[in-house]
């Protein structure tokens, strides 16, 4: 069942993705060789908890960490450590908040000092996927419109959609039904309504779709070793269009 929300709780949900929106902003200005990942999600858990909020996916499902760093050929669940940014790197940051019983979640893919053209390519690929996958999250429109979308652009580009994970609704919970694949046909699946929030997340990879997961249980890594990235918003379907709850003002 998809749970949809009054305007209030669109409301509610978008306070807590702002939160989410600017503690990405601010992870984005430290990123620069030298940072580990550990010291990136030190960061977002004091931003977090100053705000009032609580990171949303420490202790999630065992989760370790606040936030996710996934570096280079990790697509996503990357569990900070020691590890050092260095230059030419590219990497993914994902964070939730949870704010007086609202989820926010959102992710984004930066470039570390200068990276290749390829991988340049990649990150601004994806993100122009989330926003047509984004274009088509309104009413009158089906769930398969924005998986539809998604793939479309990612492919014509050359790269591929990750199938293994998927995005998702969001709200009182950071996992809501429906599922939200990056991959689908138009015109199929559920009817989009006024009211549901959907956490629209496309993984792409450079070459093979195919991904593996870590002895750690957690980091998602591609099968051939090249580059992932990584961007989510949250997204209410309003009668006016879809709205970014987690845009950056
Ligand atoms: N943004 C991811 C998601 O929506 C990350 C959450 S997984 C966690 O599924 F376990 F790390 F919380
Ligand atoms: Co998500």
């Amino acid at each position: 069942m998809v749970i949809l929300k009054s305007r209030e709780e669109i409301e509610q949900l978008r306070v807590s993705n702002q939160i989410v929106a600017e503690v990405l902003e601010c992870l984005k200005t430290l990123i620069q060789p030298g940072i580990t990942t550990q010291d990136l999600d030190r960061y977002a858990e004091e931003m977090t908890l100053k705000k009032g909020a609580k990171p949303a996916f420490k202790g999630y499902m065992g989760y370790p960490s606040s936030l996710c760093v996934s570096v280079n050929s990790e697509v996503v669940h990357g569990i900070p450590s020691d590890r050092v940014l260095k230059d030419g790197d590219i990497v993914s940051l994902d964070f939730g908040s949870y704010y007086q019983g609202y989820y926010g979640d959102s992710a984004m893919t930066i470039p570390v000092g200068n990276v290749s053209g390829n991988a340049k390519r990649l990150i601004d690929v994806t993100n122009e996927a989330l926003y047509k996958g984004i274009a088509e999250a309104r009413t009158k429109n089906r769930l398969g419109d924005i998986s539809a979308a998604v793939q479309n652009h990612v492919e014509r580009a050359g790269f591929s959609v990750v199938r293994d994970f998927v995005g998702h609704g969001i709200g009182r919970k950071l996992h809501e039904e429906p599922q939200i694949p990056n991959f689908g046909i138009q015109g199929r699946g559920i009817a989009l309504k006024a009211g549901m929030v959907f956490a629209i997340e496309p993984m792409v990879n450079e070459g093979t779709y195919h991904v593996k997961v870590m002895k750690d249980g957690w980091t998602v890594v591609t099968l051939d070793g090249k580059l992932s990235a990584h961007f989510e918003h949250t997204v209410a379907i309003t009668e006016d269009g879809p709205d970014i709850l987690s845009k950056h003002a």
